[in-house]
């Protein structure tokens, strides 16, 4: 028996779980199973649920700040994960990643600017960059025979056009490890990137809230370390956001806490006024969480990446085997798997979701919420007891069988 077992089938149904409960409202299904939301169906580390157990005993739950024992857990982790050191002063806690991106581009632009994004990617960038009234740049990334690559020649010839169209490029919103197709950028692909930003002077917020899933033998890099080395990007650092969190590698997103990194001094004065009476203080519980999560979480969490690995392992050869039609994109990191459906047979996207929703009645979510160049890809989370992951595959080749 394994110390930690993520293969338990918990119930989530009527815990108002997004993932779970609102499978009518998404699918317009509620027997689909759901294999979307990035969530996982396993509990957090036994030490992390100690500890909110703890703090709900006290009974008083009023309004919170992470204090310096949270601010030391953070720098630990990040210097025993990553050997990245910061200083403490560079951490702003938020609320989560998502409003601390809205937040940061409140603080650096103006209506008008341009952003860059890399699709597919996470929705809420997009979201983010049309909050803020900013135009969006679509450096999308290349798939080259079932693994992305960044196209930075793409980016170069973008950027170069919208400056002589009169643009002002003023930032990037980059997902390290990305969220869907499953790169953990690589040193010298990281380099290249902050060379061509530095250059062209345009802001980088570096979303690494996927920073600890990466499968064994996987190195994430959080570009700061790689900024930090030497002085060749010291003044570019000043111009460099990263956000990350404990909440998706332990389960605890719900808990709503994160942390954003600022070097520079004047920057993070601005960031602080941006978020100024927006009422952006954290839950005692996120704080907790997050805390004993860096402190006693470590075990847990290379259990958690070995079953994961296992997943994904799993989800190959049943591709291979049962549905060869589907592709599954090579990923080195986060726990969602990337699927190019092109081979299905269907003409459009929205034949695709309906196949998956009504008649495989599996929960995914659409290529196309990672925006265009997400067409006819599925993005299935893996985070789930393999029996469950098995059935939702035995379903889609069911399906597809039946096509
Ligand atoms: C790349 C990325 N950024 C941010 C988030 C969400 O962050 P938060 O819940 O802290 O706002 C997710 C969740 O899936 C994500 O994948």
């Amino acid at each position: 028996m394994e110390k930690f077992d993520f293969s338990k089938l918990e119930n989530r149904t009527n815990t108002m779980s997004a993932k779970w409960d609102k499978r009518k409202e998404i699918f317009n299904n509620e027997n689909v199973l759901p294999l979307w939301v990035a969530d996982s169906d396993w509990q957090t580390a036994p030490a992390v649920k100690e500890s909110l157990l703890k703090r709900a005993e006290e009974g008083i739950f009023g309004y919170s700040f992470a204090d310096q024992s949270v601010e030391e857990a953070v720098l630990n982790w990040l210097q025993k994960r990553f050997n990245l050191e910061i200083k403490k002063d560079w951490l702003i806690f938020d609320t989560g990643v998502v409003p601390a991106i809205n937040f940061t581009l409140k603080t650096i632009c103006k209506e008008d600017d341009a952003v860059i994004i890399q699709p597919p990617v996470y929705r809420p960038f997009f979201l983010a960059v049309k909050n803020n009234n900013c135009q969006l740049i679509k450096n999308e990334l290349i798939n080259k025979d079932g693994y992305y690559q960044m196209d930075l020649n793409d980016l170069e010839n973008q950027i170069e056009t919208a400056k002589a169209q009169g643009k002002n490029v003023r930032a990037m919103i980059f997902c390290s490890p990305h969220n869907p197709v499953g790169r953990v950028w690589e040193k010298s692909e990281l380099l290249k990137l902050l060379r061509l930003l530095k250059k062209e002077d345009i802001y980088l917020l570096s979303d690494e809230i996927h920073s600890d899933l990466v499968y064994p033998g996987i190195k994430h890099q959080p570009v700061l370390k790689l900024l930090l080395a030497g002085e060749e990007f010291k003044e570019y650092r000043q111009k460099v956001i990263s956000y990350m969190a404990a909440s998706k590698t332990f389960n605890i997103a719900g808990l709503h806490t994160s942390y954003t990194i600022i070097e520079s001094k004047e920057l993070r004065a601005a960031y602080n006024a941006a978020k100024d009476g927006f009422g952006t203080g954290n839950s005692p519980f996120g704080l907790i969480g997050l805390k004993t999560a860096y402190n006693k979480g470590e075990e847990w969490l290379q259990a958690q990446l070995k079953y994961l690995k296992g997943n994904y392992d799993f989800l190959k050869e049943f591709l291979a085997a049962e549905i060869p039609q589907m592709k599954l994109i090579k990923a080195e990191g986060t726990y969602l798997a990337w699927l190019d459906c092109s081979q299905l047979g269907f003409e459009t996207d929205a034949e695709l979701i309906e196949f998956m929703n009504q008649k495989a009645e599996v929960g995914l979510n659409p290529g196309r919420w990672f925006g265009d160049a997400g067409s006819m890809y599925m993005r299935l989370n893996l985070a789930c007891p393999r029996q469950r992951l098995e059935k939702g595959l035995t379903r889609i080749k069911n399906a597809v069988e039946n096509l």
